[in-house]
């Protein structure tokens, strides 16, 4: 017979589990699964910390990426950026403890949302090399430089420093980030060098600098334009978009001392009007304190303030890349035969706003014609080479009938053409399916929107292969005809003695006249 584990056995070994030990063993939801992509996040997350920082401090970034290999599968990433750097006291906190940043409680675009990403790279350069990752960072030309080695107590999630030094440094402000790790350096669509080309690709304004390993030669990047993106806002809650518990949450902590202002301070677009409505609807007095409501009637009041019309969240607060910026972006890195862009105006899911923006390159020098599109999938602005088949953007490119416009497009796949798409969702809240962020979540309203930007740019595709296709038609036609007027002038010409090369002339004219008339 099996012998029952009692209770309090299973008691005994009931604990609390670390946040980093949870991520050390589970660390393939951070996009840390084998070392090839290891790589790419290590590089990924502290590029797109380092863009976050400068646009918030409102300098034009430059970043410098070095990768070197120290010994077999053994590598260094260096990522150094001219941003506000990171006071001192941060510095542990930041790098040394999983779930620390200054954006998870934030309603705005930016790329970082988290605050696991850098912490999660230094976590797993330190699992796989005991090395400690290393910080230099300085905040104003005034002020020295700080220079940290730090590691994760996972046991914990608190940093150990276990070096601390001040230095010199020659930079004004800015933070230089250094990661060991087991590692694979390769080429091709999920590399590096493919993920630096992509953000250079959808961030105009940024110059990078990049030395691959191996003596590879150094790669920049220089910026298209040198003005940064419009900033974007940090926004309140949008009230359809807050889920009962987190309505609850916010009962309990806020400061409001009646419903009314509660309503009013704490989220976006309700007016004293609506705030008044919702109290109304939810049988609540205005004056009571939130904090005093049962979970019943939070419950009602939840319920209210959905069926109370509420004005949209507000539109400007977005950043996105820009029709003209993408359109020069793609021209200067893609050679192709046809160019467009389309920008959709901003839309709302569960409450977050968010813009979609389609850039398509047709005609791609020396790509072959019987392949798939490349599709380059942007969410604010960082380029997602991940789990492409998992994203709201492939299904969205996948739903649109290419055929439409021109293009072979077999059932369920990306179609077939030497083309370029990028798509980019730039949202306050990107919705991704985990914690790696590197496929969007399939909420309807997003795929909606990316189709019909694409659309957009399909119908100006087939208008530019329309055309194409009618005048390589009539310049066959013309060169037919051209051929017979030879033989037709010198018959003419013996037949009525006018020279032939003015019958020629004449009968080219009118070719000419008859490819106008048809419009071309
Ligand atoms: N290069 C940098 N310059 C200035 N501040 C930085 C830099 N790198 C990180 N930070 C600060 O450290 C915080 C934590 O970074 P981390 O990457 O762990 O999280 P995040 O960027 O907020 O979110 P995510 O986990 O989605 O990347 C950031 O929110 C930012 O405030
Ligand atoms: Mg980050």
């Amino acid at each position: 017979m099996v012998e029952k584990v009692k209770a309090e056995e299973l008691a005994l070994k009931q604990r609390e589990i670390s946040i980093s030990e949870f991520f050390a063993k589970n660390r393939h939801l951070l996009g840390f699964d084998n070392p090839t992509r290891a790589l790419l996040t290590a590089v990924k997350e502290a590029v797109d910390n380092s863009l976050d920082a400068c646009e918030e401090a409102r300098i034009l970034p430059e970043i410098i990426i070095r990768i070197e290999e120290l010994s077999e599968e053994r590598f260094k990433v260096s990522i150094e950026d001219n941003g506000p750097g990171i006071v001192k006291e941060q510095i542990p906190r930041i790098f040394g403890k999983l779930l620390y940043g200054s954006r998870f409680h934030t309603i705005k675009m930016t790329r970082g949302q988290q605050g696991l990403g850098i912490s999660a790279a230094g976590l797993y350069g330190q699992l796989t090399t005991g090395k400690p990752i290393s910080i230099l960072s300085k905040i104003s030309s005034k002020r020295p430089a700080h220079f940290y080695e730090i590691i994760i107590d996972t046991q914990k999630n608190e940093p150990v420093i276990t070096k601390e030094e001040v230095l010199e440094w020659k930079k004004e402000h800015g933070t230089r980030v250094e990661i060991q790790l087991l590692a694979r350096y390769i080429k091709g669509d999920r590399s590096v060098d493919e993920y630096l080309k992509q953000t250079a690709l959808a961030n105009p304004h940024v110059r990078i600098i990049y030395k691959p390993p191996f003596g590879d030669g150094e790669i920049t990047y220089e910026r298209v334009k040198d003005l940064l993106p419009p900033e974007p806002k940090e926004i309140k809650p949008h009230p359809y978009g807050v889920e009962l518990g987190n309505i609850i949450k916010m009962l309990q902590s806020s400061r409001a001392r009646s419903l009314k202002s509660f309503l009013l301070g704490e989220f976006s677009r309700v007016s004293p009007r609506v705030a008044s409505e919702i109290c109304q609807k939810a049988a609540l007095a205005e004056n009571i304190s939130p904090a005093r409501l049962s979970p019943e009637q939070a419950e009602g009041l939840f319920n209210a303030i959905n069926q109370v019309k509420i004005r949209a969240p507000e539109k400007d607060t977005l950043s996105p890349i820009g029709e003209e910026a993408i359109l020069s972006t793609l021209k200067k890195m893609v050679k192709g035969d046809f160019y467009t862009a389309s920008s959709r105006p901003v839309a709302v899911y569960r409450g977050n706003p968010f813009q979609i923006e389609v850039g398509l390159v047709y005609g791609i020098d020396g790509y072959p014609q019987d392949e798939f599109i490349i599709l380059c999938r942007f969410a604010n602005r960082v380029p997602l080479l991940y789990q492409q088949s998992a994203c709201a953007i492939t299904r969205a490119v996948i739903q649109v009938d290419w055929r439409n416009y021109g293009l072979q497009h077999p059932k369920d796949s990306l179609p077939i053409a030497p083309m370029l798409l990028m798509v980019h969702v730039g949202s306050v809240w990107v919705p991704f399916t985990s914690e790696a962020k590197e496929a969007i979540a399939h909420y309807p309203e997003i795929i909606k929107e990316i189709k019909l930007a694409l659309q957009e740019c399909g119908r100006r595709l087939s208008i530019f292969l329309h055309r194409r296709e009618r005048a390589f038609y009539e310049a066959k036609r013309r060169s037919i005809f051209e051929l017979y007027a030879r033989e037709l002038a010198s018959s003419l010409s013996s037949l009525t003695g006018v020279k032939k090369q003015r019958i020629e002339k004449q009968l080219s004219l009118l070719a000419r006249a008859r490819t106008r008339f048809k419009g071309l």
